[in-house]
């Protein structure tokens, strides 16, 4: 400390670095020592035995053993120095209740049990939460607590579906979603959604052609259109649904992100269904941050049974310590506080990137202002490529030269689970640190337009 003059924080802090890198030896009342140094180098090894092992062909496997991840990484990486992310799937730190969290977390820890076995199904009063948060029939005992939103979706279709069985999917709809669908062997069929959410006609037709027995939906503020199911299609939908003999997978995903300037919002489908047709699920991170993954899976009747085993199976349960800290954070005064400035930031975040857009690039289409959610869909002028391959005017050669200028966007490729009728970009709001790099960052997408067009002229 005297050497350096830096505080005991910061030696603790190195001296924990120095002995996770096996730099030295702390002993309790005694000190830090130098480590004794390793003996020598490890053996680098020869790894090369396992591409035979691996690579045996796969094509005939029901279950893919090799996974395509790139549809969930866009949303978890982390852009390089200096780029703005329109392409972040979660709240900027800055919008993050960081401060309720930390205090929810060591309220947390200092419960009694904290650091117990909960029940499998999730902690009974965080159950009850759920089950009062989507109201209808809805109780304590058809809520499972999940990992976060992915896991509670990859649990559902697992349960739902066997390995070969089609599922029908929106279409546009969450990349990460098709992943989980094509890494359980499943083939997703795409049913066109408009302003107003799902199709109707073409989800009976999709039905009728494949013999699904399940439907995945997102009701409310979809991604990545931001619609939401009308009114006078809730219904029909789940008759059509039921009808087919086939379960509703109902992704509630950011409910929570309702912007200031909505109206009521519709209740969650599986509160207008008493009869199991849908699997619900809901999850707290895009309301909070990435990491605080605790979600859950709402059913009723014999396929509540089998969610659970398959839950349980997978990953017994949700760490008690984070289960416990929802409780807190959730429970405490500042968690409506939070949803209400996070409802009015992303407003102000969703109008800026509006004007901004049509201002700079009166070209690019946006079909639809969402009143919920953290992201637009924007529609590229007809005759964009979406793959790049075309053309240089297509998604894939914009996306690039957004890059280069500085903004990551997210191309519209991945959304479709077929061939898309356009070329499309996904611009988040939410994950910038604020309205003045969401102004920066649509300047830059400008630059990258014409350099694009630049090219194709
Ligand atoms: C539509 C949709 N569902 C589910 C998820 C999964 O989110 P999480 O696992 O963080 O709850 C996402 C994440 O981007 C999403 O966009």
């Amino acid at each position: 400390m005297d050497r350096f003059r830096v505080s005991p924080v910061t030696v603790s802090r190195a001296l924990a670095r120095l002995a996770a890198e096996g730099l030295v030896v702390t002993r309790p009342g005694a000190g830090a020592f130098r480590a004794q140094p390793r003996a020598s180098a490890a053996p680098v090894g020869d790894t090369s035995w396992q591409e035979v092992a691996l690579s045996a062909d796969g094509a005939a496997d029901l279950v893919p053993r090799s996974v395509d991840a790139s549809g969930v990484l866009v949303s978890l990486a982390a852009p390089p120095p200096g780029v703005i992310e329109f392409n972040g799937g979660y709240l900027h730190p800055s919008l993050q209740p960081e401060r309720a969290m930390a205090a929810a977390l060591s309220r947390a820890g200092r419960r009694p049990g904290a650091w117990g076995r909960p029940p499998v199904e999730g902690l009974p009063e965080l159950r009850e939460w759920f089950a009062r948060s989507v109201g209808g029939p809805v109780t304590a005992a058809g809520v499972l607590v999940t990992s976060g939103g992915q896991s509670a979706l990859t649990t559902a279709l697992r349960a739902l579906a066997p390995p070969g069985a089609p599922v029908l999917v929106e279409s546009p709809t969450y990349p990460g979603m098709l992943a989980i669908a094509r890494a359980a062997g499943l083939r997703p069929v795409p049913v066109p959604v408009d302003a107003d959410g799902v199709r109707p006609a073409l989800l009976a037709d999709a039905f009728k052609a494949t013999g699904a027995r399940v439907f995945v939906c997102q009701p409310l503020f979809q991604n990545p259109t931001g619609a939401v199911l009308a009114p006078e299609r809730r219904g029909e939908v789940l008759r059509i649904a039921r009808e087919a003999g086939a379960f509703v997978v109902e992704d509630d995903f950011v409910r929570l992100l309702v912007h200031e300037d909505a109206g009521p919002l519709p209740r969650p489908l599986a509160a207008d269904d008493p009869d199991g047709v849908v699997v619900h699920v809901c999850s707290l991170t895009k309301a909070t941050s990435p990491s605080f993954r605790v979600s859950a899976l709402v059913a009723h009747g014999p396929v509540l049974e089998r969610l659970r085993a398959i839950q349980v199976v997978d990953t017994f349960f949700v760490p008690r310590p984070l289960q416990e800290a929802t409780l807190e954070l959730v429970g405490s005064p500042a968690w409506p506080r939070h949803l209400r400035a996070i409802s009015t930031a992303l407003r102000t975040r969703r109008d800026t990137m509006t004007a901004a857009l049509r201002l700079h690039l009166p070209e690019i289409a946006l079909p639809h202002i969402p009143s919920g959610g953290y992201h637009l869909w924007l529609r590229l002028p007809d005759g964009t490529g979406t793959s790049g391959a075309p053309g240089p005017g297509g998604e894939s050669a914009l996306t690039a030269a957004a890059l280069r200028a500085g903004v990551a966007v997210t191309p519209g490729r991945p959304y479709f689970s077929a061939e898309p009728p356009a070329g499309h970009l996904r611009l988040s709001f939410a994950a910038v640190a604020g309205t003045e790099e969401i102004a920066e960052g649509v300047r830059r997408l400008r630059g990258a337009c014409d350099e694009v067009r630049g090219q194709r002229g």
